[in-house]
């Protein structure tokens, strides 16, 4: 028996029990002739007591960090107390030890507050994941993975694997592929998601779909995005989107509760992608906060159903005389609440950070609407007060605000502006780490256009349903589009399919649509995709075989699980919350992989390499 006890796990009333733990030494302190040492495992830290006896041993085989010891003693009530840990009131009075194996001193000190750069703890992953603070991450994910099995099994959903050793499943990225030796010169891809299996599950009769499983993507990398991640992946037959919406907010209310204890008892807030877009220029809003966009001018093409709206603009007489405005194609304003007091300083800062590449604006004008009513402006020789007025009003801005405003390109203003605004939310600080607000973003387009390749892409993915009253839209149009500067007037730039989004404090947590289900239909959206007739039987002949054979009305969604736990707790790093995870530019740094492989091989592949 290695051990009787864990490092966590004796209290007072323990004391005077005989007790084995074994674990690794964290610290140890000399005192004369006695010696403390901390010995640590996964449960926790209890404090060892080396008398005088043992202590002149230890002298003959001295202990080092992170040693691997078994220690044997009786428990025993401590006279200096530590409030600070769970085992603080004991002690081990050891009797007798053994050092089971040594270590080499670590590259890092194995804390909390580690001295420990990034680089050289992802070299030594398996001493960071030691460290507390990454102890505490798995921990919570596995609560993660434990409360979403329990609901969906609740639900009569069943896991059922799906291959990782597939053809290629458009999500919109880069294909990992792996070669074929037994096929020379063919190759699989991994899933960019199970997406098509689950759809076949469906017409198979599984009509309640899920697994916790690993995608691959060959994508830029961010901090919320690594190459291999997983998803809880779920799909249902015979639902609709209602139906899809209220059983999924259901399994995050129940993991709110089963891991943070959140009762999460509002009503999840519904919006469309347009509203989202008009109302904070991105389609995951954090809505923990106001600070909504003022749209002051927006291009005629765009936000049709807004044209109404747009006529209370003050802008909407024409001209302002202002060659900044009059020359944009949009204007936006944001009234930050409480922020007419800013410095000339502190609005310079602002300036600066919308200037900078990543967000690459021209300039901020701005409005401080003072206390007393009266308007001052950084545009004050084009606006007169009752013009300053008026926009202060459009924006929603009270006395005591700063309105800011940006001006130039349709997109690019929108974006800026809505970085801007979450800017200032976070500076603000009305982004709390420990509000939790979780929103449907419905409506999605169901197109979006590809400049590079003068052609429509799915912005879901191809299997996604378009809104049944714009089917007929789809039908008998060229896809083309003549004159690329002008794609938002083509038809297709218009329809919206049964796609949502769920996000959680600006964060896309997950993403589903309705599914396509007639044979027909799919056919009509691959050639609006631009595949031939015989491009579409190559890439997914069995989907359209299957589409033949009885397949049910389906839908379904996948959350990302490393980002939702990441929020869960607290962090912008998904590589937080994953054991072994990759870095920035896709590497493993412990493995040292990618890596290149031997001749033979390669040649058992029967690839030849061309590198350049
Ligand atoms: P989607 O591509 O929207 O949908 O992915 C679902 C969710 O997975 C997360 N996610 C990622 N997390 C970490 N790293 C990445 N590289 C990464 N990419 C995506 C996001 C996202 O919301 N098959 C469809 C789902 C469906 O239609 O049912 C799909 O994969 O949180």
């Amino acid at each position: 028996m290695y051990r009787s006890h864990t490092c966590g796990e004796l209290r007072l009333h323990h004391s005077g029990t005989s007790v084995t733990l074994a674990g690794w030494v964290q610290t140890v302190r000399k005192f004369g002739a006695i010696t403390f040492v901390d010995l640590r495992d996964r449960y926790g830290i209890t404090q060892l007591l080396f008398g005088e006896e043992l202590n002149a041993q230890l002298d003959e085989t001295p202990l080092g960090r992170e040693f691997v010891l078994q220690a044997t003693g009786k428990v025993s009530e401590r006279t200096s107390k530590n409030g600070n840990i769970p085992t603080g009131d004991i002690e081990i009075l050891v009797e007798s030890f053994k050092i089971l194996n040594k270590s080499a001193v670590p590259p890092f000190t194995i804390q909390d507050d580690t001295d420990g750069g990034d680089d050289l703890r992802m070299k030594y992953r398996y001493l960071d994941l030691r460290r507390n603070a990454v102890k505490r991450n798995l921990e919570l994910r596995y609560a993660v993975n434990r409360a979403t099995r329990n609901y969906l099994h609740g639900q009569g959903f069943m896991d059922i694997e799906t291959p990782f050793l597939i053809k290629s499943t458009p999500e919109g990225a880069r294909d990992f592929v792996v070669p074929s030796r037994m096929n020379p010169g063919e190759f699989y891809a991994l899933p960019q998601s199970p997406q098509t299996f689950k759809q076949l599950l469906m017409v198979s009769g599984y009509d309640r779909y899920y697994q916790i499983v690993k995608c691959f993507r060959d994508e830029d990398l961010r901090a919320d995005r690594q190459p291999e991640f997983t998803q809880i992946d779920c799909e249902m037959a015979f639902v609709e989107q209602e139906d899809i919406l209220n059983m999924f907010e259901g399994l995050i209310k129940h993991i709110f509760k089963a891991v943070k204890g959140i009762d999460y008892t509002e009503v999840v807030e519904r919006t469309t992608w347009e509203e989202a877009m008009w109302q904070y220029g991105i389609d995951k809003p954090d809505i923990r906060f106001g600070m909504k966009l003022a749209n002051l001018k927006v291009p005629g093409h765009t936000f049709l159903d807004k044209q109404e709206a747009l006529k209370a603009s003050p802008f909407a007489g024409g001209a302002t005389g202002f060659g900044v405005f009059d020359g944009a194609e949009t204007v936006i304003a944001i009234a930050v609440p409480g922020a007419a007091e800013y410095t000339r300083k502190q609005i310079d800062e602002l300036t600066d950070w919308v200037k900078r590449p990543q967000i690459g604006m021209q300039g901020l004008v701005n409005i401080k609407y003072n206390a007393d009513g009266s308007l001052k402006s950084s545009v004050d020789k084009f606006f007169g007060e009752a013009q300053l007025k008026a926009i202060a009003d459009y924006a929603g801005a009270q006395p005591g605000d700063l309105i800011l405003i940006l001006a130039g390109a349709e997109e690019r203003t929108r974006k800026a502006t809505s970085e801007l605004r979450l800017e200032l939310g976070k500076r603000l600080g009305l982004r709390k780490a420990d509000e939790f607000k979780l929103l449907w973003v419905l409506d999605f387009p169901l197109f979006e256009y590809d400049e590079e390749g003068n052609r429509w892409v799915a912005r879901h993915h191809p299997f996604t349903s378009p809104k049944p009253s714009q089917i007929d839209t789809m039908i008998g149009n060229d896809p083309r589009i003549e004159n690329a500067a002008e794609y938002l007037k083509h038809p297709y730039a218009g329809i919206k399919a049964n796609a949502y989004d769920m996000v959680l404090n600006g964060n896309e947590i997950g993403g589903g649509s309705i599914r396509i289900f007639q044979r027909e239909l799919q056919e009509k959206m691959f050639a609006a995709l631009g595949m031939s007739e015989e491009e579409a039987m190559h890439k997914f002949g069995f989907l359209l075989g299957a589409f033949e054979y009885g397949a049910p009305p389906h839908g379904g969604i996948a959350f990302g699980f490393d980002r939702l736990c990441s929020i869960l707790g607290g962090s912008e790093s998904i590589r937080d919350f994953i054991a072994f995870p990759k870095n920035n530019s896709g590497r493993d740094v412990m493995l040292d992989a990618p890596a290149t492989i031997d001749d033979k091989q390669l040649d058992e592949l029967s690839i030849q390499l061309n590198l350049k």
